[in-house]
């Protein structure tokens, strides 16, 4: 079955139909919210927004863990994670779509896998290929169904948020080879690779990084929200072509 882990902006999936909600607890704790169960287009479809139905939870303080637990426990496959980033390449402008191949993990502090405590083995998972494959495939393939433009690849630099950078740091990451800002995908990425789950990402380009574009001198917050709302619709017509595949 197919999740999709909702982010800035997708708190809710409205073409899910037939919705009933359940509380998950894991041994890691609660996940962000209820699971919402649904179906797009007669699929089976596990929603859940990951900064919490109220728009909540700092990326910091998101319990990735229970998140990737509870989807595991319901029988989930393949997480469609939908995120907001900043744009660091020059042609990753405010509204543009991408399903990023790789990660930076510029985190710290975060509880940030299921191989650690009290009689747990010391695992090393592969981590080459950040992304599943498959999954992406699928994404970009859903998106064409659609006519949605979106882009092939692009590396995902993963910050501590919740503030955002400074221009100097964003020149760092560039220079590090990271096209994408933002505060979610590590540890996510990892985690759902020990658990055995599919995950891949629709990054939401919201703005140009700090010290970029038209954020040479400030990010304008107030412009972000309005392309965020807009992306989200083309968003949720290719989840719903994805769904239906
Ligand atoms: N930096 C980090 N995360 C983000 C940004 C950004 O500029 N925009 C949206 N999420």
């Amino acid at each position: 079955m197919l999740a999709i882990l909702g982010g800035s902006g997708l708190a809710q999936l409205s073409s899910l139909s037939e919705t009933r909600r359940i509380s998950a607890r894991t041994a890691y704790g609660e996940p962000s919210g209820p699971l919402t169960l649904g179906k797009i287009g007669g699929r089976e479809v596990i929603f859940l927004p990951r900064h919490g139905d109220a728009h909540s939870i700092p990326p910091h303080q998101v319990n990735y863990r229970a998140n990737i637990q509870a989807l595991k426990d319901a029988g989930v496959s393949r997480i469609a994670a939908v995120a907001t980033v900043g744009g660091i390449r020059r042609e990753f402008g405010p509204g543009a779509l991408v399903v990023p191949d790789q990660i930076i993990d510029y985190t710290w502090g975060r509880a940030s896998t299921f191989f650690e405590g009290p009689g747990a083995r010391v695992t090393h998972i592969d981590f080459t290929e950040p992304y599943s494959a498959a999954l992406r495939n699928d994404i970009l393939a859903a998106a064409r169904a659609c006519g949605e433009p979106i882009a092939d690849g692009g590396c995902y630099g993963s910050t501590q948020g919740p503030r955002l950078e400074s221009a100097a740091e964003i020149a760092r990451m560039e220079r590090d080879g990271a096209d994408l800002v933002g505060m979610t995908a590590m540890p996510e990425a990892a985690l759902a690779r020990e658990a055995g789950l599919e995950y891949a990402a629709i990054a939401v380009v919201a703005n140009h990084a700090a010290g970029k574009g038209d954020s040479a001198h400030a990010i304008s917050l107030t412009a972000i929200e309005a392309v965020v709302e807009q992306a989200m619709q083309r968003v949720r017509r290719i989840l719903e072509q994805l769904a239906a595949r």
